[in-house]
């Protein structure tokens, strides 16, 4: 009988040296000692087979082996499991020491730089945004600016048109009818968005961006216009340039400007930039014309306006040195990140 146990014994010593995962440990465990079908408890029934005066000593050499089969595996389970978690944490190791993967922090596109400098600038002298659609009623971006269907003046912008009566706006101009029609004066708007106009090349692109100005109150004159637009030009090109009014068309102001600024790169002096005319120009603008202004209920007998319009490509052109327009639209990481201020 002790040659059995001390065989079963070394049968368990065999079988768990083979294994090196704490789960199968568990199985050859159960397979000895577990209550019901384990090896070392079937033992125990055999008991019945003994006479009597051998029993005690047989129970007290299959209980050591039980003894000694809990310790044994418990030992066993604890040596698994700590290797187990050695190699866990091994594999899971960081090292701070390695250098991270490069990350490219993101940047505003130039036309949203100059938009976000516009809109600092002119809030600052209380303006507020206000953003028309981009499909637009034929009504809104000419009929009502004064340009009538047989307007001679419609042949200055190419239209796409979406139906006889909806067409992409052409300017954001569009939006001065809708602010005047909904809002008595005071008025002092300021209204970006993208305009389209079929024109391609390296100054213009089929979609650009404008940034529209619209101020009517009583007593307001082409001096309030050149005032504003003074302190828009010396933030945006610097403090030493000077704005020139030179008379324009357009038939939705009267009288109608076309404003220059003084050569930021020249100082006026004349160069490659302002084509040795010492001026450059950025925008259209005028007093709001008395037609405009009576199609939208304002009385143009008690009050006036002035309104402005200018490219946003055009002026990042100009204070980025951008020599193509299509670099605005290329998406090229390359060109885009080179403007964040
Ligand atoms: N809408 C005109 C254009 O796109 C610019 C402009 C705006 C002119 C406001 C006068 C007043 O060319």
């Amino acid at each position: 009988m002790e040659e059995q146990i001390k065989a079963m014994r070394q049968k368990i010593e065999a079988a768990a040296a083979a294994i090196t995962d704490s789960k199968e440990m568990y199985q050859l465990r159960k397979q000895y000692l577990d209550n019901k079908a384990g090896q070392i408890s079937a033992l125990m029934k055999n008991m019945r087979d003994l006479a009597p005066e051998d029993r005690p000593a047989f129970g007290k050499i299959v209980n050591e082996l039980k003894t000694w089969a809990l310790d044994f595996f418990t030992a066993q389970d604890a040596r698994l499991k700590a290797a187990e978690l050695a190699k866990k944490n091994a594999a899971e190791q960081i090292d701070v020491t390695m250098p991270a993967k490069p990350h490219k922090a993101g940047a505003l596109h130039p036309n949203t730089l100059i938009a976000n400098e516009l809109i600092d600038i002119f809030a600052g002298m209380g303006f507020t945004i206000f953003e028309g659609p981009e499909i637009e009623n034929d009504y809104y971006n000419f009929t009502a600016l004064n340009t009538p269907k047989d307007h001679p003046a419609r042949d200055m912008q190419d239209t796409f048109y979406v139906s006889p009566e909806l067409l992409l706006r052409t300017q954001t101009s569009a939006g001065q009818i809708r602010v005047m029609e909904k809002n008595q004066p005071p008025i002092k708007i300021l209204s970006p968005g993208k305009v389209f106009r079929s024109d391609d090349d390296a100054t213009h692109s089929p979609m650009f961006s404008q940034m529209e100005g619209l101020v009517v109150d009583k007593g307001i004159t082409l001096c309030d216009l050149q005032g504003m637009l003074d302190v828009f030009a010396q933030n945006v090109f610097g403090e030493n340039v000077k704005t020139r009014l030179r008379p324009s068309y357009f038939p939705f102001t009267e009288p109608s400007v076309e404003v220059d600024v003084s050569c930021f790169e020249c100082g006026g002096k004349g160069c490659r930039l302002c084509k040795d005319t010492g001026w450059i120009e950025v925008l259209g603008a005028g007093m709001v014309n008395r037609k405009v202004l009576e199609n939208c209920g304002v009385d143009p007998d008690v009050y006036t306006g002035f309104a402005f319009g200018m490219g946003i490509e055009r002026i990042a052109m100009l204070k980025y040195g951008i020599p193509n327009i299509k670099m605005l639209f290329e998406s090229d990481v390359r060109v885009l990140s080179q403007f964040n201020e």
